[in-house]
């Protein structure tokens, strides 16, 4: 049996949706928390499958969790640094932020190769080398990493590309270090901020999150703060390409439009109408849509997890559109997808050429990974006829009530078991 949603395409949708909090800063945040001697409170966590599993390794590692609604109380009082081997590890990628947390921490880590969605390698030797140049030892044998450090001490580390992960790994095991560590060309992502921002709280000290030089001063200890979390920009977007597509006018809360310009500026060079408010962004259907061509870049340039969504929407453009994603070059395994619902799509290395417009038809789809999943969402509400999207799980793990907020939208969707 597996689980399955089904969309009615072709209706119109309406009203008022509000974005949750941010995924990938949450799954940073929850790790985050551990550095803490004290209770941490998250604000706004997202109902979402990655967010129950790193629930789980908290309790594997004898941290108390308390679920209260919106509100996840992480206390690693009577923490134990167990090894984390078990298959929750392997289900998402976020759960390496382990690796700089409980090494920050303990000075020691032994912990499973993560996974996450497949959007071709995704190597993680940036990591890797920021625990070295902290005075990390590392091993990787039988599909896990051994970390271990007597005395972390500062250092400056030098990132070949602005990786998030890596940027976010590094901070956290600099907090309790001795001296400073720099990180430059560090990535600036918004989810960076906010994890720089809980860390401070809790007491440690890093300033320049935001910008390409990141400095973290040793503390000697940290303690319980209550943080809420910035709103999810990845889900914001997804919601504007979905009002682009198909809305007669839809008001889009909780966004922080600043987050997502590479996106709204995009949609507008389409012609796409919007008022964007302080943190609120109403979207205006039934414009005639151009072709644009889109390259994804690390932020504020146009966000990789965004060309999948928005390729969706450019089989409704008149013209020839061209994507260039050089975070992931083969992060386009929704176009096979799509093509099956009638989008005219050809795959190169690293990009993808949409000739639009042109109908799209429901079909019997699969959600590869998370944005993949989102992409046929929108297909499916622009189709005419039923859409079955499987690998369902995909989109669970990183959007919020999807199907909930959609139907409030008007949108038909519902979810079914199949064999
Ligand atoms: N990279 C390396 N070596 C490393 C780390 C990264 O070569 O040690 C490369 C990657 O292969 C990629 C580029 O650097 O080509 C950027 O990767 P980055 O480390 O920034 O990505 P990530 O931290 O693994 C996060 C998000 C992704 C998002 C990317 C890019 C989380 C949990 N994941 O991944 O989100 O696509 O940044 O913005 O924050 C998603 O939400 O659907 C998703 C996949």
């Amino acid at each position: 049996m597996q689980e399955v949603i089904r969309i009615e395409g072709g209706r119109k949708l309406n009203g008022s949706v509000t974005i949750s909090s941010s995924k990938n800063a949450t799954v940073a945040l929850i790790p985050a928390a551990i550095l803490s001697n004290g209770p941490v409170t998250l604000t706004g966590v997202p109902d979402i499958a990655d967010v129950e599993s790193l629930a789980e390794i908290l309790r594997i590692l004898k941290v108390d969790v308390l679920e209260d609604g919106q509100h996840l109380i992480i206390d690693p009082t009577m923490m134990e640094n167990t090894d984390l081997e078990q298959d929750v590890v392997t289900r998402l990628r976020a759960s390496y932020y382990f690796m700089g947390a409980l090494l920050g921490k303990y000075g020691k880590v032994r912990i499973k190769m993560p996974g996450g969605c497949y959007l071709g390698p995704r190597p993680i030797d940036l990591h890797i080398k920021g625990f070295e140049a902290l005075g990390a030892k590392v091993e990787y044998e039988r599909g896990g990493y051994t970390i271990t450090c007597d005395h972390l001490v500062g250092n400056r580390i030098f990132l070949d590309i602005a990786s998030v992960g890596a940027t976010i790994n590094i901070m956290m095991a600099a907090v309790y270090a001795d001296g400073r560590t720099t990180i430059e060309n560090a990535a600036k992502e918004p989810e960076i901020i906010d994890v720089a921002t809980l860390l401070n709280k809790m007491g440690a000290n890093v300033r320049g999150a935001g910008t390409n030089v990141i400095t973290i001063d040793g503390v000697q200890s940290l303690y319980g703060c209550y943080h809420e979390i910035i709103p999810d920009r990845i889900e914001a977007g997804t919601f504007l390409v979905m009002a682009a597509a198909c809305a007669e006018e839809m008001v889009i809360n909780n966004v922080i439009p600043k987050h997502i310009e590479a996106l709204t500026s995009k949609l507008m060079e389409m012609g796409v109408k919007m008022d964007i408010g302080i943190d609120t962004i109403t979207v205006y259907g039934g414009a005639e849509l151009h072709a644009v061509d889109v390259t994804t870049k690390p932020y504020p340039g146009f966000a990789t997890d965004l060309q999948q969504p928005l390729t969706a929407l450019l089989t409704q453009a008149q013209g020839i559109s061209q994507v260039v994603d050089t975070i992931y070059a083969e992060r386009f395994k929704h176009c096979i997808e799509l093509q099956r619902m009638g989008a005219q799509i050809e795959i190169g290395t690293g990009t993808s050429k949409i000739t639009g417009p042109t109908k799209l038809y429901g079909d019997k789809v699969t959600a590869t990974d998370l944005r993949c999943g989102a992409s046929l969402v929108i297909a499916g509400l622009i189709a005419e006829g039923i859409t079955e999207i499987r690998g369902v799980h995909h989109i669970d793990r990183g959007y919020d009530d999807i199907d909930g907020k959609l139907k409030k939208l008007g949108a038909r969707i519902h979810r079914a078991m199949i064999d």
